[in-house]
């Protein structure tokens, strides 16, 4: 595991609407070092099980696809988007955000052969680069348990919704407050009671209540903390 001293690898965790993923990708633009996002892996995984009609009680052959998947996870070319994903060739940045996606990535998620080739996949990414920001629910604890610097991020659970509201907006999803705390509720639930890779602040890792601080204010506090340590 020591191999991953060798980066400087930020780990950054949280639940939906802790502002993670936004924060992530700040932070990684001003360290210039790469930004990977986990969730955009699972998304991935997901719309390809729902593409191919597969049951997702079939663990075998979502362990299977999950052994291949193919996914790049590219720099954005607007700011509507903190990354573009490209699944097999095929650009699917938008299509991974939708409440059907969503709402299925519980189900292979909670696989634990999954888990362990998405956590290979994200450790063979971070080889050889010099400094890495890599966000989701298991990478402190999991994924890159000795990172230099880890984080985890929160917020409580009206303002979550609220950031959650406003980004599905902005994209153009029909939502109401109602479809978003449910969401939420269910998707905290799901991440945090899986048996394989559950939602975790690591021991060594860094609390930051966001609830009251903006993007910039969070972004800063974590690259002060990264620069001075
Ligand atoms: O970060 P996100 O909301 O895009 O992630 C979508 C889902 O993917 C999330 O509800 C749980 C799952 N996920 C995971 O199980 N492990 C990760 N490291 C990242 C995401």
């Amino acid at each position: 595991m020591n191999l991953f001293r060798t980066v400087n690898a930020v780990a950054i965790d949280g639940p939906a609407g802790s502002g993670k993923s936004t924060v992530s990708r700040f932070v990684a633009e001003r360290l210039g070092f790469v930004y990977i996002d986990t969730g955009a892996m699972y998304r991935a995984l997901t719309l390809k099980i729902m593409r191919e009609n597969i049951d997702f009680s079939d663990e075998e052959k979502i362990i299977e696809i999950s052994k291949e998947l193919n996914v790049q996870l590219l720099p954005a070319k607007n700011e509507k988007n903190s990354i573009r994903v490209i699944l097999e060739g095929e650009d699917v940045s938008e299509e991974i955000r939708k409440m059907q996606v969503t709402g299925n990535v519980k189900y292979v998620a909670k696989i634990a052969l999954v888990r362990d080739n998405m956590v290979k996949f994200q450790r063979r990414m971070i080889k050889g680069i010099g400094g890495a920001v890599m966000e989701g629910r298991d990478i402190g604890t999991i994924v890159l348990p000795d990172a230099k610097y880890k984080f985890y991020l929160d917020a409580s659970f009206e303002e979550r919704v609220e950031r959650r509201l406003a980004e599905l907006k902005a994209n153009g999803q029909p939502i109401t407050r109602k479809d978003v705390e449910d969401d939420l509720k269910h998707r905290d639930h799901a991440d945090k009671t899986r048996k394989v890779g559950p939602l975790k602040k690591a021991d060594n890792a860094i609390f930051l209540d966001t609830t009251n601080l903006s993007i910039e204010e969070v972004t800063m506090k974590i690259v002060k903390m990264v620069k001075t340590r």
